[in-house]
């Protein structure tokens, strides 16, 4: 039976980079979409870059850029390392979309036809200069246990107290500075704990092994028995200013909460990718109306299992959509035993790895060996990660392919060939692709792995058994020594298609280059006898632990140059500098800096510039007189979100006589080799006017 699956990972935000931890995911499910294509199935994997909600729209403001200019920058990078890792969407979107606007709107409008939307007057902390509310992580204050400062409003980093904002001692916005006030509104709530929705979230979660085992428990835990009433209703709405989508029919002055548009997102990507495909809607229906006959399954971390075995199912069931058919929820990562950190240098993004030149199919491989089904963290031991992946991949794997093909290649002209009765070959080769299909299906990527290198063991031992490089001295053992080699490589297909949906570059090449084919293996290729090969060519490095020991000194937050760096060999090279300094002439001394007069400076105005490409034209207090700049700058800030902000600059730059105008003075921004002009902020407190030092 031909099944018909929509797959989907965890959407990211669309406001930091991907790292090795969000690489669990997307490995993960995408091992299992080209396991199931290798199938035949018709499987159809999206996601989207999650863009809505407030820190998006800070950060953007912080930058200077509009939040669309920063999910697009985004979308550019989260795309890029998803390739670099092979990561094969059939669709990779945005949640700012339109399609995504109208399942929103469609979603809520039939909640509401239903009585399961609330409206309720809800209090919270308010940022009068921002003029807008705040979510609680947007608060800091002073402990009240411990009394440690900067505090934020939920829980102490100091003394580990958890506590409400109001608690805080001398509370401040993040955002602005201000004290925050407590100020009501009305929002919209999705009424889960109405009856119906309780008996369907019931039903949901512990009927139909929609979830694991676990997970199915821990749904047991917040449902409670019948009657308790433990579900609470759902907070939909935020107030403006807020980037999402309008809540209709509030006149813009209520928007969708980020975590509802965000699984919605999933199907705005679907519709996105089968309209682009130019299917009909009959045939989008099939997969996101109930009784379609196809299935949805959802590949996510365990810490959102709460919005996708309730909220999500409960909105789609009363808005007349299909409910997932599984929840597939993983563990966290953890490097080397412990929480992924930035001190340790262990907090290693995507990009950085594949700038270390590192091997993508290399981490793919020890994800899968060391996933299972369950709930449970994974660790990635950089040492194991070596070990493992050299003995494993190179020692057992790939040395398959490079020995016997030498035989084959310089004594029998590429030609394989079965001199006895091959039928166990073959059917061994069927049963051992049946218990890797089921173990991949069942998700228990480890026990497939597992399995291969025990082929890989036995093939190896065979070989050396033999002993074919003594049958290759004797002209009489010529036959025997084919039959040898030609199984072996009979062996090598049977792990290649087992690892193809780990490995999709190598297999590739296997297919192609070495066999020969003119397509990829799909998984009745593990029995089949091949019957030629090219001569071997090199199909996967080892790992120098070199490398390993560089990506993480890369990662070092610490090595990322800060001024307050105190180690002592730190120490001892600034002294070193000093001393050159006085003939170096590349340096200059501390009364050349003091030259410059750098003052922070608030942007009063800014504005374009005709007939001028890159400047826009500022007006800064610099607390004594507003002085008027051009600056080249146009192409990353809109000019109406400069407005208000401080910045340094150059107060004592000699003036210049432009074709606009005068430009007196210079802001300071920072740029790269790649694209970005960076605008410099001070920190929380500085006055326009004040001396930069
Ligand atoms: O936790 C997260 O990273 C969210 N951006 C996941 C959203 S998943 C789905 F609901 F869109
Ligand atoms: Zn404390």
């Amino acid at each position: 039976m031909k099944r018909r699956i929509l797959v989907t990972s965890a959407l990211p935000y669309a406001n930091g980079s991907i790292h090795l931890g969000h690489l669990v995911e997307y490995i993960q499910t995408d091992i299992w979409v080209r396991f199931q294509k290798m199938q035949g199935h018709e499987v159809h994997y999206v996601c989207a870059d999650d863009t809505h909600g407030t820190p998006i729209m800070l950060r953007a403001d912080k930058e200077g850029i509009s939040p669309e200019q920063l999910v697009t920058r985004v979308y550019r990078e989260h795309t890029r390392d998803f390739a670099g890792f092979h990561v094969d969407f059939d669709n990779y979107y945005t949640t700012n979309s339109p399609e995504n606007q109208a399942f929103c709107e469609d979603i809520y409008q039939h909640l509401r036809a239903k009585d399961l939307i609330a409206k309720r007057s809800v209090e919270q902390f308010y940022d009068p200069v921002k003029a807008m509310f705040l979510p609680d992580r947007y608060i800091k204050g002073e402990c009240p246990n411990c009394h440690s400062k900067d505090q934020y409003g939920d829980s102490c980093e100091v003394c580990g107290k958890t506590y409400s904002p109001t608690d805080l001692i001398d509370p401040y916005s993040v955002v602005s500075g201000a004290k925050p006030e407590r100020k009501a509104s009305e929002h919209h709530f999705f009424k889960l704990s109405d009856r119906r929705c309780e008996e369907f979230l019931r039903q949901f979660t512990q009927s139909g092994d929609r979830l694991q085992p676990e997970a199915a428990n821990k749904m047991k835990e917040w449902l409670g028995d019948p009657g308790d009433n433990k579900l609470a209703d759902w907070d939909i709405s935020r107030d403006a200013p807020y980037f999402g989508f309008p809540i209709p029919g509030t006149d813009n002055q209520k928007f969708f909460y980020v975590w509802l548009d965000a699984p919605v997102g999933y199907f705005g990507s679907f519709r996105n990718y089968f309209e682009k495909k130019g299917r009909s809607q009959k045939e989008i229906d099939e997969f996101l109306r109930p009784g379609g006959n196809t299935e949805m399954m959802h590949f996510i971390g365990k810490d959102i299992l709460y919005f996708h075995a309730l909220f999500w199912p409960a909105m789609l069931e009363f808005a007349g959509y299909r409910t997932p058919t599984k929840v597939f929820a993983h563990g966290f990562l953890t490097v080397d035993g412990q929480k992924m950190s930035k001190s340790r240098g262990t907090f290693i993004t995507a990009e950085s790895y594949l700038q270390h030149e590192l091997n993508p199919e290399w981490l793919r491989y020890y994800y899968t060996a060391k996933l299972n089904s369950t709930m449970e963290d994974i660790d990635l031991s950089l040492d194991d990660f070596v070990a493992r992946v050299n003995s494993d991949l190179i020692g057992k794997y790939v040395n398959i392919a490079s020995r016997a093909a030498s035989f084959i290649t310089r004594l029998f002209n590429g030609e394989l060939a079965y001199h006895s009765d091959t039928k166990p070959l073959v059917e061994g080769a069927r049963a051992s692709a049946f218990l890797a299909k089921e173990a991949y299906d069942a998700r228990e990527f480890g026990k497939a792995i597992r399995q291969a290198m025990e082929i890989a063991d036995r093939i190896n031992e065979g070989f050396d058994k033999i002993q074919p490089w003594k049958l290759a001295k004797d002209p009489s053992k010529a036959k025997e020594l084919q039959d040898v080699c030609s199984r072996c490589l009979h062996g090598f297909q049977l792990l290649t298609v087992i690892l193809a949906p780990v490995l999709p570059k190598v297999a590739e090449r296997v297919a192609r280059d070495f066999f020969g084919m003119e397509r990829g293996f799909n998984w009745n290729d593990a029995s089949e006898l091949p019957t030629r090969i090219n001569p071997y060519q090199h199909l996967m490095t080892r790992i120098d632990p070199k490398k390993i020991t560089a990506l993480v000194e890369a990662n070092k937050e610490s090595l990322q140059p800060t001024p307050q760096s105190h180690s002592p060999q730190r120490h001892a090279e600034h002294q070193e500098k000093a001393v050159e300094a006085v003939t170096a002439p590349n340096f200059i001394t501390i009364d050349d800096f003091s030259k410059v007069d750098l003052r922070i400076a608030r942007i009063v105005s800014a504005e374009h510039v005709e007939g001028a490409e890159k400047l826009l034209k500022l007006q800064l207090d610099i607390g004594t007189e507003t002085r008027q700049v051009f600056a080249g700058i146009k192409s990353a800030y809109d000019p109406a979100k400069l407005v208000g902000r401080l910045t340094v600059m150059v107060a004592n730059l000699q003036p210049r006589k432009m074709r606009f105008g005068e430009s007196q003075g210079m802001v300071l921004a920072a740029s790269g080799e790649g694209p970005g002009i960076f605008l410099l902020s001070p920190d929380d407190g500085a006055q326009p006017g004040m001396k930069v030092k």
